[in-house]
């Protein structure tokens, strides 16, 4: 029997990518393209909706080519993306009506504000698991209707769509014939009950929204129809759908209830597998959908830090104290330690688990003799104490032992940070063999809805482990670092932006 491949498209916020894995899960071909994001006025932060699909063509081509391979032999596409970002499209010309508003974009802080004003605040909670805050879909969504000359009409005549970037890309690649997301993107908007599975009439009405614009939710694992020939050049089943997060936990094998990972990216990522009953957080974290495979739910408890990576890019290009990425761990390796120096990046407010939208960030314990590499360090060991903060919630929501943190991301080279997390958490941080676990997990979602994988038992297997980091440092040196870190945080709480 012939070798089946499948090809996974993984749109992030600054790549898209596209990779060809076979079925042993290893990667075949692998290409890549950049996409702009544009900043056009303080806290907003906005994407080209045909930038993203047209670079997401243009890789998913290139695997193809650079892998040899005929169209017949991928039995299918997974889809996979940057989670919460907004599109507007009208429907019948494919154009989209205001640029994509990203998941980090801070443009409708007013609309939060209103919303909590009108003391929605709990029901929202209740009914999404999630905070209200300008990162999730809703509000953004609103902004577009309410700023946009004659959305609203428009939207209400039928003429309007809505998508995250999973469902404009499944759009496009149909050639218009798909219009549906995921559960797991579904419970990323703000607009959909986690406890009845469908999307929420009560808040759509709170928002001005008509439910006639949304998409259908599906399975993670399900074949949502095929693309068009004339787009892609043969006609190929999309069957897997995730938001990139979620993917990644899959991608990462954490299969289990209690296992987790953190990918470290422009912001940070937490999640861990919940199980299958829902479970909601008392201590700022965001319940989420993992995946739905056939007709069962899997829930993660999710810690999502927003600045993360992007405090060394700060680092780089605000202060100018580095200038490459990688020089970071070059630099923090000049000294011993930060020497009391903090680093609280809370450039768009705090994020999980604190969730305070005001707030900005702060440098604290400089004194006449600390250096460039002091600072540096301690802006790299903000990633690390963030997911401390995030792991301690998770701990104290479900009273769970994480056993160790598999982990991704760019920063995850940096093998000075992995050791400082591992110490940090008091657990092995592991990184895995095959570096993109985002792509796999959607191409494990297409693989198990198109046959060339049967289980998830059989997905095991296939998982390797790359690099342990195991944890060397002494309880108290650990508990002295976290004390100051926590000190820190609770003087930035309040400091107005
Ligand atoms: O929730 C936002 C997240 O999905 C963004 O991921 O990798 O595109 O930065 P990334």
């Amino acid at each position: 029997m012939s070798e089946k491949y499948v090809l996974a498209l993984d749109s992030g916020t600054i790549k898209n990518r596209a990779v060809i894995f076979n079925s042993k899960g290893e990667m075949v071909s692998y290409a890549e393209k950049k996409i702009s994001v544009n900043k056009p006025h303080k806290g907003w932060v906005e994407q080209d909706p045909d930038e993203i699909w047209s670079t997401q063509l243009w890789t998913a081509k290139e695997a193809i080519q650079l892998a040899k391979i005929s169209h017949r032999d991928i039995a299918g596409i997974g889809v996979t993306n940057q989670r919460e970002t907004t599109i507007v499209w009208n429907k019948n010309t494919g154009r989209p009506i205001y640029p994509a508003i990203s998941w980090e974009s801070q443009q409708t802080e007013d609309i939060c504000k209103r919303l909590v004003n009108a003391g929605l605040q709990e029901e929202i909670k209740q009914k999404t698991s999630l905070v209200i805050n300008p990162y999730f879909s809703a509000t953004k969504l609103c902004w577009i209707l309410e700023n946009v000359l004659g959305a609203k009409e428009m939207a209400e005549n039928g003429e309007l769509l809505f998508g995250t970037v999973d469902t404009w890309l499944m759009w496009k690649l149909s050639g218009g014939e798909i219009f549906a997301t995921d559960y797991s993107n579904a419970s990323r908007t703000m607009m959909f009950n986690l406890r009845n599975l469908d999307w929420d009439d009560d808040i759509l009405e709170h928002l001005g929204i008509p439910r006639k614009m949304l998409p259908e939710v599906c399975p993670s694992s399900h074949v949502y129809g095929e693309t068009d020939a004339a787009v892609i050049g043969s006609r190929i089943p999309i069957a897997g759908c995730i938001g990139n997060q979620q993917a990644d936990l899959f991608g990462e094998a954490c299969f289990k209830k209690g296992m987790a990972k953190n990918t470290y990216g422009e912001g940070s990522f937490f999640l861990m597998n919940a199980g299958k009953k829902y479970h909601s957080s008392k201590n700022g974290l965001i319940t989420t959908i993992a995946w739905g495979i056939g007709k069962e739910i899997t829930y993660a408890l999710e810690g999502s830090v927003l600045v993360s990576g992007a405090t060394l890019k700060w680092v780089k290009e605000g202060l100018g104290l580095i200038d490459s990425l990688s020089d970071s761990e070059w630099l923090a390796k000049q000294v011993p330690d930060a020497d009391g120096v903090y680093f609280v990046p809370a450039f768009r407010g705090l994020s999980a688990p604190y969730w305070d939208m005001e707030t900005s960030g702060m440098i604290i314990g400089i004194n006449e003799d600390t250096q460039r590499a002091h600072i540096v360090r301690a802006a790299l060991e903000a990633l690390a104490y963030q997911v401390r903060d995030v792991y301690e919630s998770v701990v104290s929501d479900t009273g769970m032992d994480i056993k160790s943190l598999h982990v991704d991301g760019g920063a995850s080279q940096n093998h000075a940070l992995m050791q400082f997390q591992a110490d940090l958490l008091n657990i092995p941080v592991i990184r895995p063999y095959v570096a993109e676990t985002t792509a796999l997990g959607a191409a494990f979602m297409a693989g198990l809805a198109t046959g060339v994988w049967e289980s998830v038992d059989e997905l095991k297997k296939l998982w390797r482990e790359g690099m342990r980091f195991k944890p060397s440092m002494s309880e108290r040196g650990r508990a002295t670092l976290y004390d100051g870190w926590q000190e820190a945080v609770s003087r930035v709480m309040g400091w107005p932006n």
